[in-house]
């Protein structure tokens, strides 16, 4: 028997449906991270500033530090370890490796999340609105510039390819 503290939560994540007792104060990342192993998703502050933990529910980006594992239960939460197909990885992944938008790479998960978010809802955005969209995702190595070339050249590729999702198709979540 769960502690009476404990909530029930049932959450699919990359595809797999999970069913868990959490603490109701229990954050979606440190579940992602410490329940179900996702490390991918990475912690650079906790306080809402940074982006790092940024993933989708239900196809839009919500920071995961900023949300209760318990929120999530009935939705369908993203991380980056989901996007690739197999060995294939997603335009965004394969964008951001080769136009060198990342040096240490902290940034990136979060980063490559929140920009995908961003293609589908704006499609082949301009610089300014690519960086504008941007702002709630820090990166203390690159500049900048070379994500946002990542993620104009992402964004080609998605529109082309079909990997783009219209965010009216999609639940809005703050
Ligand atoms: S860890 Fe969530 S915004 Fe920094
Ligand atoms: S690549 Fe180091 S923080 Fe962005």
């Amino acid at each position: 028997m769960p502690a009476p503290s404990m909530k029930s939560v049932t959450v699919t994540v990359d595809d797999v449906a999970y069913t868990d007792q959490v603490e109701p104060r229990m954050l979606l990342v440190q579940y992602l991270r410490e329940r179900l192993g996702k490390t991918g998703t990475v912690i650079g502050c906790d306080t809402t500033n940074c982006g790092a933990c940024t993933v989708h529910l239900d196809g839009r980006s919500v920071k995961s530090c900023t949300m209760f594992a318990v929120q999530a239960d009935g939705h369908e939460v993203r991380t980056v370890e989901g996007l690739a197909d197999g060995d294939d990885l997603h335009p965004m992944q394969k964008a951001f490796h080769e136009a060198h938008a990342l040096q240490c790479g902290f940034c990136t998960p979060g980063m490559i999340m929140q920009s995908i978010d961003v293609v589908n809802e704006f499609g082949e955005a301009d610089e300014q609105t690519v960086r504008e969209n941007l702002e709630g995702n820090l990166c203390r190595c690159t500049g900048y510039q070379n994500i946002v070339k990542a993620v104009q050249a992402a964004a080609k590729e998605m529109s082309a390819d079909g990997t783009r999702s219209g965010a009216s198709s999609e639940a809005g979540v703050a």
